[in-house]
């Protein structure tokens, strides 16, 4: 009996360093068994945790930066009827993220998909940037460039990422293909300046139409927030997804580990 609980004790150990050895995820995020009855709080724990690692970004997994995120540039072509408008919006800070609170986690990750909803909460997520380009609205035709600054409260959303686990070198990881939000926002203030003198004025009309119609303009410019969400999360997400292995990020082996011991234990 005591060389098989010796065995068992040796395999628990050599399974754990294995699925320990390249990256120490467990350094950064809660691991969470995907069967247990408490993976929910487990996973809201570990998210929670995740985001404040992820603030300064994670150097051993090529995690950037999360908060403030910084992005190049975002450029926005945008057709209706009566307005145009083509703008190209550079060195872009978004702060906030990691003052949020995770709400719920739902996780359905089966051997051949993968699902994760994550309800979440931020008071104040605060955007800033440059910007350059024109617009128009019937004949009134608007350039201008200079900075500008965002500041939205209360948001409410859940980030839904979707995946596919493959094989990678005999290793299972899960490729993230799909990374969704639609924010609900409390309110949005935005402030920008102009350098151009000719359209001074009218950026300050334009300014304050927004200001007034924020809500109207929030649901118009959506899917490309959307369209630039989804390359960014399913980027930042795939830095942690696909650097360590599934069955590392969400173990199902050590349940059946312990019961294994347990019995060599009793038996
Ligand atoms: C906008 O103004 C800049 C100079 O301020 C000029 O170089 C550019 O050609 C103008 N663009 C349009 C579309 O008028
Ligand atoms: C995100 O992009 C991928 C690939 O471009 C696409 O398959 C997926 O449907 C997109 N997800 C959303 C929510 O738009």
């Amino acid at each position: 009996m005591f060389t098989t609980n010796v065995f068992g004790v040796c395999l628990f150990v050599t399974v754990f360093q294995n699925c320990y050895g390249a990256i120490d995820i467990g350094k950064y995020i809660p691991v969470c068994d995907r069967n247990s009855p408490e993976v929910n709080d487990c996973l809201i724990e570990a998210v929670s945790k995740g985001l404040v690692a992820m603030a300064n970004g994670i150097k051993d997994l090529g995690v950037p930066a999360i908060d403030p995120y910084h992005q190049k540039e975002l450029k926005l072509d945008y057709n209706n009827n009566q307005i145009s408008a083509k703008m190209s919006i550079s060195d872009i800070y978004v702060s906030g993220v990691s003052g949020s609170t995770v709400k719920d986690v739902r996780l359905r990750a089966e051997d051949d998909s993968f699902h994760m909803e994550i309800d979440m909460f931020s008071p104040q997520i605060f955007c800033k940037g440059h910007y350059r380009g024109g617009g128009s609205y019937n004949a009134l035709r608007l350039n201008a460039t200079g900075d500008f600054n965002t500041a939205m409260s209360d948001l409410t959303y859940t980030w839904k990422l979707d995946g596919t686990p493959e094989k990678i070198d005999g290793e299972t990881y899960v490729r993230i293909n799909s990374f969704y939000m639609r924010p609900d926002v409390g309110n949005m203030v935005t402030h920008m300046t102009n350098e151009n003198p000719d359209s001074k004025e009218l950026t300050e009309l334009a300014v304050r139409l927004t200001n007034q119609n924020w809500r109207l303009l929030y649901r118009e410019l959506l899917p490309f927030a959307q369209s630039n969400w989804n390359k960014t999360g399913t980027r930042i997400a795939n830095k942690i997804f696909l650097k360590v292995p599934y069955e590392q990020l969400f173990p199902v082996l050590r349940r059946v580990i312990l019961i294994y011991l347990l019995s060599e234990v009793l038996y």
